[in-house]
C-alpha cells in the first residue's frame, strides 16, 4: 500500500505541474472524506482513496483505464485533421496523465472506445494474437444475405490484404443490421469485409469490447471508469484501474 503526499497524489492523477498542484492544496482546494487539506505534504494511503478538487470527486487510480461513448463526427487521431479528436471529450485531468485510446473507431463510428495510460493493457488488448472479441452493429445498405453471414464467418480477403478477415460470429439481427463480432483491428476492417461480401457499411456502432459491454446508461460523449476485470481478459496484463 503506497501512501503519498497529497501535492504528489494531485501530481500523478494529473491536475497540472506539481507548482499546480500545490497551488491547489494551499487555496483549500482539495479535501479529503469532506475535509479540506491545506497541508501539501500530509501523506494519504492510495488505495480506495477518493478525494475532491473543487468540490469534484475523483477516486485515485494507479493507472487510468475509463469507457467512452463516442459520437460520430470526432478522430480518434492525436493530430485531427477534419474534425474535432476524441481526446477533447475526457477531463482535462485525464489528457494530461496521458490517457490513450485503445485502438481507433473510425470519425462516423460510434460507440465504446476504451482509453488507458497503462501502455502494456494497450498492447494485450489491440495485438491480433491475444483475440478479444470486439462486437459492432452494422447497418447495412442492403439485406444481409445467408450467403454473405456464411463468406463473413468463413473469412473474405481484402483489398490490398491477402491474409483473410474471418468473423468470429456474425449474427443478422434484422433484414439490414448484422452484428459481427472480430478478434483483429485492422483498418476500416468491418466496413471492408461489408464491401468484400458485396454489401455495404452504411452505420457502425461498437457494443461490445471484450466482456466490457457500452454501459447503457453512458449519453454519447459521456465517459466512466472502468475496472479491467470487467474486461473479461483471461489473464493478468498489468496494473490497470485498482
Ligand atoms: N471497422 C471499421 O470499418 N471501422 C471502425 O471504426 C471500426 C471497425
Amino acid at each position: 500500500m503506497a501512501s503519498l503526499r497529497i501535492g504528489q497524489i494531485l501530481f500523478s492523477q494529473g491536475f497540472g505541474t506539481r507548482r499546480d498542484c500545490q497551488g491547489l492544496v494551499l487555496r483549500g482546494d482539495v479535501a479529503v472524506a469532506g475535509r479540506i487539506v491545506d497541508d501539501p505534504d500530509e501523506a494519504f494511503d492510495t488505495a480506495g482513496l477518493v478525494f475532491s478538487v473543487q468540490g469534484r470527486s475523483w477516486p485515485f487510480h494507479d493507472k487510468a483505464l475509463v469507457v467512452l461513448h463516442k459520437p460520430a463526427g470526432y478522430e480518434c487521431s492525436a493530430k485531427p485533421r477534419h474534425h474535432p479528436s476524441v481526446m477533447s471529450l475526457l477531463p482535462k485531468p485525464l489528457r494530461t496523465r496521458g490517457l490513450q485510446p485503445v485502438g481507433r473507431l473510425d470519425e462516423d463510428t460510434t460507440g465504446l472506445l476504451l482509453f488507458t495510460d497503462d501502455g502494456s493493457l494497450i498492447h494485450r488488448l489491440t495485438s491480433p494474437k491475444h483475440h478479444v472479441p470486439k462486437v459492432y452493429e452494422v447497418t447495412a445498405k442492403h439485406p444481409v444475405t445467408d450467403e454473405q453471414v456464411v463468406a463473413l464467418l468463413k473469412g473474405v480477403v481484402l483489398e490490398d490484404d491477402p491474409r483473410p478477415a474471418v468473423a468470429l460470429a456474425a449474427v443478422r439481427t434484422s433484414e439490414c443490421h448484422l452484428q459481427l463480432t472480430l478478434a483483429e483491428g485492422r483498418y476500416h476492417q468491418v466496413k471492408r469485409m461489408l464491401a468484400a461480401v458485396g454489401n455495404r457499411c452504411e452505420a457502425l456502432h461498437r457494443s461490445r469490447f471484450g466482456a466490457l459491454a457500452l454501459p447503457a446508461d453512458l449519453p454519447q460523449k459521456g465517459w466512466a471508469w472502468v475496472d479491467v476485470a470487467e474486461l473479461g481478459l483471461s489473464a493478468p496484463p498489468s496494473s490497470a484501474s485498482r
